[in-house]
């Protein structure tokens, strides 16, 4: 049985079960400003969750594309992959008491499991001495899930093939990291309003890995080594997020999510989900290109597979690369594939991204028709890839001729480089890790990782400001307003002195307004001059940092701002171009959020000047 066959079996025994078919939803949200990308088939149904009439009725069954930017770190092991389809079954509430009085009405627990169970082992046909269940043991808020837990015992010590006494050790509890879900994770990750549930889920154990030192036993919720393969979670999602726990949904509902690639990985016994039918023909294509074995070097293999794929998916969404939001993680990901394409020596690349396309389009056909503009999209960012790491390479060696160092063009081997010029070279031109190595480059990896790591985090809180949605103006404008409002600021107090201040901002998505205690009006070329500095340090493209410490502290590494002075708690700082204090450009006291690279604020000008009278100027300005 192959992966069609998978989707064909399962819409079928859902649909059997009075189950409607709804279609697959766009891979980029329609009109739903709050996140990036579909990640799992129940997004689009939240507001059937919470109790809105679904025009189809209560049960609901479809296959999902889905793409999850978080697991691009996680490629690379036998399991994960960033691109997967999701097969989905949904009841929306009202649990039918009898099934057969109420055909179409919702189920829970009951029918979920008996129905999950029998389409595993009867459709098909996974051996039943593999498959290993987890429900959720509860924490302050909610409590263990014992329904669940004893409707599997009782499915499992009914099926002849599992001895008397079996059925329990087959079944375990794992904590809110393992069986609780939710779009955003763990309950205390949740913003308010976010619905999720405990759920239970199915590991296939395949004996053909043995366990690493960190895990052990049947246990799948103390396996991190891929032994132990999550092929089925049904959430039971009856919560909402609220102030200071969960309330109830008004509806109990389940939300089933199984992901195709993983579930074929289990039929056709491969550990190795690259090894399946759905990967083979994509991996075998990458060992004729570039002429070296799978076996050797299985990471690189698997993030050109995921990746590339990824990518042809994303294109055929419409998504082009670039340095924001969809475009920025396309852009990411053709880029860390490129970096393993190229250390195996890859050279042309079409061949590839036909398979797989042609690969995709046997459940996907409109891909066929978008072929040539997935291609050149691809291809497109390759060679601005290349562009790229020439201007880095061009920045390094200039960096190092300035330190009197010698540079890689003089010496053969290997040329040490700071983390700090390391990440320079990330910031300006996407040069990751990877691509530096392979450059002759040797760098601290911990502390770059470190900065990385740091520096996502103002993104990801850029990100998170997002998804929580809310009230304040959080538009993409607004949010480059605040940063240029940060580079006006240090470039006033250069050019007037550090007795200027901020006394006031405002900003919407159509202009910045500032405020700062000066006299005089501005002379043309003073407003000619704050231009030129401010556009100069977005065109310099600066990280951008966050750090919380105490008022006192924050004074101390000189941050400026409208602190309140009595604050006694953590105040966070925003800092620019750097977070060593001594390095950076611009060190403000800030809410955020800010953008994660000034070139993201594309350009800045001033439009208009006031005298507020007290000794007060207003500026308006406006950015690109
Ligand atoms: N929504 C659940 C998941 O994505 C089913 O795993």
């Amino acid at each position: 049985m192959n992966a069609k066959g998978i989707i064909l079996k399962y819409i079928d025994f859902f649909e059997r079960r009075g189950h409607k078919l709804i279609p697959n939803s766009p891979l980029v949200p329609e009109n739903d400003p709050t996140t990036l990308f579909t990640s799992a088939g129940m997004q689009p149904l939240i507001p059937y969750l919470l109790g809105e009439p679904h025009p189809q009725g209560r049960r609901l069954v479809n296959v999902q594309n889905c793409f999850r930017s978080q697991d691009i770190d996680e490629v690379g092991d036998n399991r994960h992959t960033t691109f997967f389809r999701m097969l989905g079954n949904w009841s929306l509430g009202d649990p039918a008491r009898n099934a057969s009085q109420c055909e179409a009405g919702g189920y829970f627990k009951r029918e979920e499991i008996g129905w999950l169970w029998e389409f595993l082992t009867r459709e098909l046909r996974l051996p039943k001495d593999k498959l290993y269940i987890t429900v959720f043991a509860g924490d302050g808020n909610v409590p263990y899930d014992k329904e669940s837990e004893e409707i599997w015992k009782e499915v499992l010590s009914k099926d002849p093939s599992i001895n008397s006494g079996q059925a329990e050790k087959r079944i375990f509890a794992g904590d809110v990291t393992k069986n609780w879900w939710s779009r955003s994770g763990i309950p205390d990750n949740m913003p308010k309003g976010e619905v999720g549930g405990p759920d239970t889920e199915v590991y296939f154990k395949f004996d053909d890995i043995d366990h690493s030192d960190k895990c052990d036993g049947d246990d799948p919720t103390k396996c991190e080594c891929g032994k132990f393969l999550e092929i089925a979670n049904s959430v039971f999602i009856e919560y909402q997020k609220t102030d200071d726990g969960f309330s109830q949904l008004p509806q109990k509902n389940v939300d089933f999510g199984g992901g195709l690639e993983r579930l074929l990985a289990a039929v056709e016994g491969k550990s190795d989900i690259f090894e399946s039918s759905i990967f083979s023909p994509i991996i075998s294509v990458i060992e004729q290109s570039i002429g070296i074995k799978y076996s050797e070097f299985e990471k690189d293999f698997r993030i050109i597979a995921d990746h590339m794929r990824a990518g042809v998916m994303l294109a055929n969404s419409g998504v082009t690369p670039s340095n924001k939001e969809q475009g920025y993680i396309l852009r990411r990901l053709l880029r860390r594939s490129l970096d393993s394409w190229n250390a195996l020596g890859g050279k042309d690349l079409t061949l590839v991204i036909e398979t797989i396309a042609s690969e995709c389009s046997k459940t996907d056909p409109e891909i066929s028709g978008n072929f040539e503009r997935i291609k050149n999209t691809i291809l497109e960012e390759e060679g601005n890839y290349k562009k790229a790491v020439e201007g880095g390479k061009k920045l390094i060696e200039k960096e190092l001729e300035r330190e009197g160092k010698k540079t890689g063009g003089e010496i053969r081997g290997k040329v040490e480089i700071s983390a700090d010029l390391a990440f320079k070279s990330l910031a300006s031109f996407g040069l990751g890790p990877t691509q530096l190595r392979s450059l002759g480059y040797e760098f601290n990896e911990q502390e770059l990782a470190e900065k990385i790591k740091q520096h996502q985090e103002v993104s990801k809180k850029g990100a998170d400001k997002k998804f929580a949605g809310g009230l304040a103006d959080q538009s993409e404008q607004t949010i480059k307003g605040h940063t240029a409002t940060h580079l006006l600021h240090k470039a006033i107090r250069d050019m007037l002195g550090s007795q200027v201040h901020q006394k006031g901002s405002n900003i919407t998505a159509e202009r910045v307004r500032f405020d700062f205690n000066w006299d005089d009006k501005l002379t043309d070329g003073q407003i000619k001059q704050l231009e030129e500095v401010v556009n100069k340090k977005i065109d310099e493209n600066l990280p951008v940092f966050y750090k919380f410490m105490s008022t006192p502290d924050a004074k101390k590494i000189g941050a400026i701002g409208l602190f309140d002075e009595k604050y006694e708690g953590e105040v966070k700082i925003y800092m620019i171009g750097s977070e060593d204090p001594d390095k950076a450009y611009s060190i403000e006291f800030c809410g955020g959020p800010h953008v994660a690279w000034t070139r993201e604020v594309k350009s800045f000008k001033i439009i208009k000047q006031e005298n507020l009278g007290r000794g007060l100027r207003r500026l308006y300005a406006v950015v690109g």
